[in-house]
């Protein structure tokens, strides 16, 4: 980083729990190296007219490990827009780069660290080809970026979506009801895969994998047969309707994409007509958002935040943090931004689910069990449930 021995940060996009995490991180590593740090307010707005920051130090930074937002405040979709992708380039607005450059050149900053999503990712990129010295931290809850085998905020949220699996799971059972629970993640299923698996879900509904409506009924009355009279139903934000086409949340705001939400209800609703159950929907929403990190998203998001300051420290400008287990390493931003990341049909959590007996609502060839038993191993029938202990 040359002579410069000032550093900025800021937080872009929709929030997530370890955002302050990361933040302490990379002010606790950049004080070690005798190295000045400023945090940029409203993610990129604050680096351009009128540019608001402030000065970061261990001290005002005391405490923020375990809080949830971002004690710089982010701004998702603002004046900073950007792709990078060959098809379908859309470049910042010049004038908004050039304020950013004299930011940067009149606060002497050697690096600035964006954390953010794919989307603000996109940005530091085009902000790294206009010489600007950018160096990436990847967040989000939906776990979408190829690049890193985990991005911090995913474990806070599939934490929050288990939660409200085990608290539907007994009133469920009480009821006899089917409920169904909506979860985030956009076009990737890893929240509702994640969550249904460690929240005992009997359905799971992904992006990933299409699904029609005979097989969830299917399941639910095999269900019913076992003398398990209720059934819990995980569907992602993004998984589309068996005609191919998304359930979207209407907006009143101008959105340069799509928002999310409503195939919870669509799903509910066709349930309740074709079997004549009844069944309740939970949208879980911004719950997954808020609150606390998790250890494991607070131990990544601070060893992304220190590692971050380790590549400014090196040069390595333009590069982005990531977890590759059980290295913390870096890639090009390009690369990271160019390859989201979605749930594989045929990966093991997928085949572990499937041989749980969970139903991903596909066609029957698909949902046999993957798991051969072992050469030699005995294959017990199985055992029949007594009611009274009806589970999962
Ligand atoms: O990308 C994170 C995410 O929470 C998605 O899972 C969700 O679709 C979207 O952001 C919600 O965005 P907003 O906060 O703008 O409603």
């Amino acid at each position: 980083m040359g002579t410069k021995r000032r550093l900025g940060i800021l937080t872009s996009g929709g929030d997530c729990p370890g955002l302050n995490a990361v933040i302490r991180g990379a002010v606790k590593a950049a004080h070690a190296h005798a190295m000045e740090i400023v945090g940029f307010l409203r993610g990129y707005e604050g680096l351009a007219d009128p540019v608001t920051y402030v000065p970061l130090t261990p001290r005002n930074t005391t405490g923020i490990l375990s809080q949830g937002g971002t004690i710089l405040g982010s701004t998702n979709k603002g004046r900073f827009a950007a792709t990078v992708g060959t098809s379908n380039r859309q470049e910042l607005d010049p004038a908004l780069v050039a304020e950013v450059r004299t930011t940067c050149e009149q606060l002497q900053l050697g690096g600035l660290i964006c954390v953010g999503g794919d989307g603000s990712l996109a940005v530091a990129q085009q902000f790294h080809e206009n010489g600007i010295p950018v160096v990436g931290v990847p967040k989000t809850i939906d776990n979408d970026l190829s690049a890193t085998a985990f991005t911090f905020g995913f474990d806070s949220a599939v934490a929050c979506a288990t939660d409200a699996l085990d608290r539907l799971h007994t009133t469920a059972a009480s009821h006899e009801r089917v409920m169904v629970l909506e979860v985030m993640g956009r076009h990737a299923g890893w929240i509702a895969l994640y969550a249904g698996i460690a929240g005992g879900g009997d359905v799971i509904l992904l992006p990933e994998i299409p699904w029609d409506f005979e097989a969830i009924c299917e399941k639910i009355l095999e269900r019913d047969q076992a003398g398990k009279r209720f059934t819990l139903v995980v569907v992602a934000e993004g998984a589309r309707l068996p005609d191919g086409r998304l359930v979207t949340a209407e907006s009143t705001q101008d959105r340069r994409q799509t928002r999310l939400g409503g195939i919870g209800n669509r799903v509910a609703g066709e349930i309740e007509a074709r079997l004549k159950r009844e069944t309740r929907v939970v949208v879980l929403g911004h719950l997954q958002r808020g609150g606390p990190p998790s250890t494991f998203d607070r131990v990544l998001a601070t060893q992304f935040g220190a590692h971050a300051v380790r590549l400014i420290l090196e040069g390595r400008l333009g590069e982005m943090v990531c977890y590759r287990p059980p290295h913390i390493e870096s890639v090009p931003i390009l690369d990271a931004v160019n390859q989201l990341s979605r749930v594989d049909p045929n990966g093991s959590a997928v085949q572990a689910a499937r041989a749980l007996g969970v139903c991903f609502g596909d066609a029957r060839a698909s949902r046999e069990p993957v798991f051969a038993p072992p050469v030699g191993v005995p294959v017990a029938a199985p055992a029949a449930t007594p009611t009274c202990f009806a589970s999962t």
